[in-house]
């Protein structure tokens, strides 16, 4: 799937990362729950390697319980590295917070040696609405004003406690397929840089495997184990009344029901990866892009020779053997 969009004020964050980064002491990663490795961005894990790690659930409410309690296992068994589940119902995240934190770094705390943590996570992940529920007021989505002044607000949690703001972005390259489909199909990525029917059909895909009675139930259909992709949108389609005069089904409106439904959790609490999932799909997309970067190398070099900026392989060996 091409996506498309524009990466935003990544290099800018990017950049007040790696200056806040010297002085921070935990870095909190905010992850969708419904897919917590694809709205993982691998940007960050370069840019605070080394650094502790709170990764946060977030939304937890949507996602599938079974699926989060693995994922936290999951993250909880990596060195330097804690997880919580966490959702905007929660009253006082704060208190949560606070406490992953310090487990994490207890040598931290009081006035001479305060906690100084960082908050990063993706477009749409909830982290305005967590961090107006942490200030108990409207804050501005960080970066949002004209001309990005303002990259980064610092938060008082405690005395002792800082939380350092980041802009939600997007990294500009998805290796893992899956986790495109993924991340379009939770809404990080704006609606113009996808094409929905695609993406409903993979949702479909998945959910026809893993979540069968929950789709059958919300669209009263048959079993639908044996229907192809297509033909479940279209059975959707038609019992949505999603149709178009004399053409049948309309793909496109079902589709935005389909993801409609996913996004508002209609369907049922649903989580897209397992961690064996996506270890799985990520190997594949890192040994496909190694490919693809080893086909770039040699196209360039191809063109580089065309152009005579430099002497084919085999001539460099026999100017070499002349020479020696
Ligand atoms: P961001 O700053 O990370 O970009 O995300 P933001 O807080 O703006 O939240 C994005 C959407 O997710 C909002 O929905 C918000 O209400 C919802 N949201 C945030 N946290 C939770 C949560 O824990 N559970 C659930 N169920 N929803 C949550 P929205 O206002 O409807 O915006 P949109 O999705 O229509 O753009």
């Amino acid at each position: 799937m091409a996506i498309q969009w524009f990466p935003g004020h990544m290099h800018l964050t990017q950049k007040a990362i790696q200056e806040r980064i010297k002085n921070i002491d935990v870095v909190i990663e905010l992850l969708d729950a419904r897919l917590p490795g694809s709205s993982a961005n691998p940007l960050l894990s370069t840019l605070t390697a080394g650094r502790l790690a709170l990764k946060v659930l977030n939304k937890q409410d949507l996602a599938d319980p079974e699926r989060t309690a693995q994922w936290l296992t999951h993250y909880n068994a990596q060195s330097g590295t804690r997880a919580i589940g966490l959702d905007a119902s929660v009253s006082t995240p704060a208190k949560a917070l606070i406490k992953a934190c310090f487990e994490l770094a207890p040598q931290r705390g009081g006035m001479v040696k305060p906690m100084r943590v960082l908050i990063c996570g993706i477009p749409n992940v909830g982290k305005s609405t967590l961090i107006n529920t942490l200030t108990g007021k409207r804050a501005t989505k960080t970066g949002d004003e004209a001309g990005i002044t303002k990259l980064e607000q610092r938060i008082a949690l405690a005395d002792d406690f800082y939380l350092y703001d980041t802009p939600g972005v997007l990294w500009p390259r998805i290796i893992v397929a899956k986790s495109g489909y993924n991340l379009a199909a939770s809404g990080a990525i704006g609606r113009n840089a996808f094409n929905e029917e695609e993406v409903a059909l993979e949702l479909l895909n998945y959910l026809k495997t893993h979540y069968a009675t929950l789709l059958e139930a919300r669209y009263k259909l048959d079993p639908i184990a044996n229907l192809q992709d297509e033909e479940l949108l279209e059975a959707i389609g038609r019992k949505r009344g999603a149709l178009q005069s004399g053409k049948g089904v309309n793909l496109q409106k079902a589709a935005e029901i389909v993801i409609y439904d996913f996004r508002a959790a209609a369907l049922g609490r649903i989580t897209l990866e397992t961690p064996a999932e996506f270890a799985e799909w990520l190997a594949a997309g890192q040994k496909l892009d190694a490919q693809r970067q080893v086909k770039k190398d040699a196209i360039e070099l191809d063109r580089a020779i065309r152009f005579k900026k430099i002497a084919k392989p085999d001539q460099r060996r026999s100017s070499r053997s002349e020479h020696g």
